[in-house]
């Protein structure tokens, strides 16, 4: 395969599909597209794509296929029945699904002939083909290298490794960090409302807190002590951690909002308190994320 203007073909039409064709297009190559909901085609067929009026068409207009739909079911419901047209082809999945999920699909993928390569996009669709986009990827090294340079296009990508479920797990690790941090910045604003201040107000103050969070100790720091299994407590300790995750219970309470968030995060640093490890710092909270034996308890203990 060489991937200068190498056909590509494109499954799924939402935002991100949408983005990623006009940004192949525009870096000159022959993008063949299906969606479900042809309409979806209108914009990036008008921009040059071919439609392709079946699946199988879809696939056999070229060897390098990508997938941009909302789960990997979606995948089989409309690839199912075309899955002779499969062999020889490289599929690369940019969809998100579960690890079990993602390894049942590269198998399927193999049973049929074709390679299989898992993406994570991760950046919104405004800035895809853009310097800031980036992607990582899972799967065969030697898949991998061949299409990389097609698939910069959308974005500069970032290959993981063989194990076909890591760009997902990465994907989901950092979406779960922005996720967790979207519902507790919508909690600390509610929190403020209750008394009487506007988001307006409160949130330049609640972000910058994210800004302060390195200094609790520098990111690379942390990680090198948690992969060692050190928790050194000289500056935050899990215990005082703890009683302001107690406070932020009680306030949240008063306020009258729902405590499924704080005591959640209260769970975490009760379990390193009652498992005499408060002097730690509050990175030891990760013992009990990994060994949920007595989470139940502790957010038991938490309510
Ligand atoms: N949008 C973002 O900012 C962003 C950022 C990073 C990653 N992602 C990931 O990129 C993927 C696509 O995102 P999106 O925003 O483009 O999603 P979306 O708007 O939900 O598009 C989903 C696509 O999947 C198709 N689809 C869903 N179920 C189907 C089924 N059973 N049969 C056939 N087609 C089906 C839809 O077809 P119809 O048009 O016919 O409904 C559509 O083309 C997702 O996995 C998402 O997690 C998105």
């Amino acid at each position: 395969m060489t991937n200068d203007k190498h056909p590509v073909t494109m499954i799924g039409l939402g935002p991100m599909g949408q983005a990623m064709t006009h940004a192949l297009l525009k870096a000159g190559h022959p993008v063949t597209v299906w969606n479900r909901t042809a309409s979806r085609g209108d914009g990036v067929v008008a921009a040059g794509a071919a439609r392709a009026e079946s699946p199988e068409q879809a696939l056999r207009a070229g060897d390098l296929v990508l997938l941009s739909l909302t789960d990997y079911q979606a995948m089989w419901d409309i690839l199912g029945e075309h899955a002779d047209a499969l062999a020889g082809r490289t599929l690369v999945n940019l969809s998100s699904e579960g690890p079990a999920k993602t390894r049942e699909a590269a198998a399927w993928a193999a049973a049929h002939g074709a390679a299989f390569i898992v993406g994570g996009v991760m950046v919104p669709e405004s800035m895809i083909g853009t310097e800031a986009a980036s992607a990582y990827y899972s799967g065969p090294s030697d898949v991998f290298e061949r299409i990389e340079p097609t698939l910069s296009v959308i974005g500069t990508p970032r290959y993981l490794g063989e194990e076909i479920s890591l760009a997902q797990l990465m994907y989901q690790a950092q979406l779960h960090v922005f996720l967790t941090g979207l519902s507790s910045l919508m909690q600390a604003t509610a929190l403020l409302s209750s008394a009487g201040m506007p988001a307006t107000d409160a949130l330049p103050h609640i972000i910058g807190i994210l800004r302060a969070t390195p200094e609790l100790g520098g990111v690379e720091a942390i990680g090198e002590d948690i992969d060692a299994g050190i928790h050194p407590g000289e500056t935050a300790t899990a215990t005082m951690m703890g009683a302001t995750a107690e406070h932020i219970v009680q306030a949240s309470e008063e306020a009258g909002l729902d405590l499924a968030l704080p005591r959640a995060v209260l769970a975490h640093y009760r379990r390193v308190v009652d498992d005499g490890k408060g002097q730690d710092s509050w990175t030891r909270i990760i013992d009990g994320i990994r060994n949920p034996r007595f989470a139940a308890e502790a957010e038991d203990a938490a309510a």
